[in-house]
């Protein structure tokens, strides 16, 4: 899966993109048939155990996104650039975003802002690096959302939310991730755009949908946000079986034979 097809899937079949952090999701997700793998800096929250994604590094991404590079064989890797990695200066934005190519084996990254990083994505795209935008609910701006909430309520905020979407597609992004917007308001951006749009928690009328692999496998335990589908039970699936191992260690009833190693048979000594 290339920019080129990504960009073309605008108001075609919708695009499936899901985030993966290491190796193993990765050939699960890229075996079920993924488009594009999200190397997202949720990994903060749902790997490290943070409340936020703050606190995650360039670091951690380039680690994360080698992972899943080495796991993947179909899918269009998508590699999260983190809190402050693009936000001190256009140079030290393309320093960061080419390590997550280079090192971590992403093919494009993802940043999130709008008119207001229009000079990160010119100098990205200009440098050869396709660039995936985020609009509406940005994490990395917790502390100036009041929290992970719903944005483009007012029809105020939803016109500066549709100029951000505009501005990025101008600056060169190939795709937006549209996060936690009503539906109506992501259905008009997408329609006003020619690249495509990826939607969480903004409703259907998106040209793709992404979800946390962690949250549509029901891996987190704990979080229950209304925009999530969870397709398994794993976390509940995961204790139970984590629990007849326990028991079974404790009774002695593993390992078994069949689990074990035996000897080689000494050759019988002749004469
Ligand atoms: O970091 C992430 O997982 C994301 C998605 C929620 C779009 O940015």
């Amino acid at each position: 899966m290339t920019v080129p097809r990504i960009r073309g899937a605008k108001g075609g079949e919708p695009l499936v993109m899901i985030t993966a952090y290491d190796a193993t999701f990765a050939r699960m997700l890229d075996e079920a048939g993924a488009d594009i793998l999200l190397v997202g800096d949720s990994l903060g929250m749902v790997v490290q155990g943070r409340d936020d994604t703050l606190g995650v590094t360039i670091e951690d991404m380039i680690y994360h996104c080698r992972a899943v590079a080495r796991g993947t064989k179909t899918a269009h890797i998508v590699g999260d650039m983190p809190f402050l990695s693009y936000h001190v200066t256009p140079q030290e934005a393309l320093r960061n975003a080419g390590r997550l190519l280079a090192e971590g084996g992403a093919q494009s990254v993802k940043l999130e802002g709008g008119t207001t990083v229009v000079p990160v994505i010119e100098r990205l795209v200009a440098a050869g690096i396709p660039v995936m935008a985020h609009v509406g609910l940005t994490p990395q701006s917790v502390h100036a959302m009041g929290g992970f909430r719903v944005q483009g309520k007012t029809e105020q905020d939803a016109t500066r939310i549709l100029d951000d979407a505009l501005a990025v597609q101008e600056a060169g992004a190939y795709a937006l991730v549209l996060e936690g917007i009503p539906g109506p308001l992501a259905a008009r951006i997408t329609e006003a755009l020619e690249i495509p749009t990826i939607g969480i928690g903004a409703g259907v009328g998106c040209d793709g949908q992404v979800l946390v692999c962690y949250d549509l496998l029901g891996l987190t335990a704990d979080l229950h946000p209304k925009f999530v589908k969870r397709y398994d039970q794993l976390f509940d699936r995961g204790v139970a079986a984590a629990r007849v191992f326990c028991e079974e260690v404790r009774a002695r009833n593993f390992p078994g034979p069949e689990h074990t190693f035996g000897v080689a048979k000494r050759p019988r000594a002749v004469g």
